[in-house]
């Protein structure tokens, strides 16, 4: 049972050339075949708010990392623009310009968190900040701790963070290690095999369970509160992803 982030080796560079391809559907752009995300994205933003409840307040500062260029960034486009929030959008030049400008909306094309003058100008300063699966690639690209910590930084008093659709092998293995994941593998893929799933093995490049522990430790140990959440069992990788969500107190 294959999961789309394992396919290629793809990073912030690739997504670049994803966006300028024209090719590609939106959704290819970032990296899903269109079957996991076409039809599939309100229930996605549903999710995502019901658990950054500091969306539905108004005139809040909203950072986005990694908006890619379906229609996610555009429904916390218009959720922003009807809140009076203001929102801020980083990721690449070529992704970025796939997206709607506005009034309050900021577009900032770096590799996070590759901007300190952008950092240092925003301490305390946001409510929300959403990174929708984007934490797989940031482990591979860039200094992982300082990702986390930077944007705990960020944090106003009250402020949230989700670390959303986070691809975590070790829940991955567990689903399909069960009798449930093998029948959804068997299912899926027309066929009476068992799914392939090895314990005990280093995975390269790959979040698992230590690596989920790992950031709700890190952010504790700042003074946040941070969480392990499901995601609602509708979203198309359910089974195998989840989130983390952190608060500053
Ligand atoms: C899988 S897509 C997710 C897009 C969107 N968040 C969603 O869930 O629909 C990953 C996006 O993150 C961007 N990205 C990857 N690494 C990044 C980084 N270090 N800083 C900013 N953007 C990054 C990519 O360019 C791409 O647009």
């Amino acid at each position: 049972m294959a999961d789309p982030a394992n396919f290629v080796d793809i990073g912030f560079e690739e997504f670049r050339k994803f966006a300028s391809d024209a090719s590609m559907s939106k959704y290819e752009k970032i990296g899903f075949p269109n079957a996991y995300r076409e039809g599939r994205e309100e229930a996605i933003f549903a999710d995502i708010t019901g658990k950054l409840r500091n969306l539905n307040g108004t005139s809040s500062k909203v950072l986005d990392i990694g908006p890619g260029c379906s229609d996610l960034p555009t429904m916390l486009i218009e959720l922003c623009r009807d809140r009076s929030h203001e929102l801020t959008l980083i990721d690449s030049q070529e992704m970025l310009d796939l997206l709607p400008s506005g009034q309050r909306i900021e577009k900032l094309a770096a590799m996070y968190p590759q901007c300190p003058e952008f950092i240092e100008a925003n301490r305390g300063k946001f409510d929300v900040i959403l990174c929708y699966s984007v934490l797989h690639y940031i482990i591979v690209d860039v200094s992982f701790f300082r990702f986390v910590d930077l944007s705990l930084s960020l944090l106003a008093p009250g402020g949230q963070l989700l670390l959303g659709d986070i691809p975590n092998i070790s829940k991955r293995k567990r689903f399909f290690a069960s009798e449930t994941g093998i029948r959804f593998h068997q299912a899926f893929m027309n066929t009476a095999e068992k799914p392939q799933v090895s314990f005990n093995t280093i995975e390269h490049d790959q979040i698992d369970d230590a690596v989920v522990m790992a950031i709700v430790q890190r952010a504790r140990l700042q003074g946040f509160d941070a969480y392990v959440l499901p995601q609602d069992p509708s979203l198309p990788m359910a089974n195998r992803r989840e989130d983390i969500l952190i608060t500053r107190p």
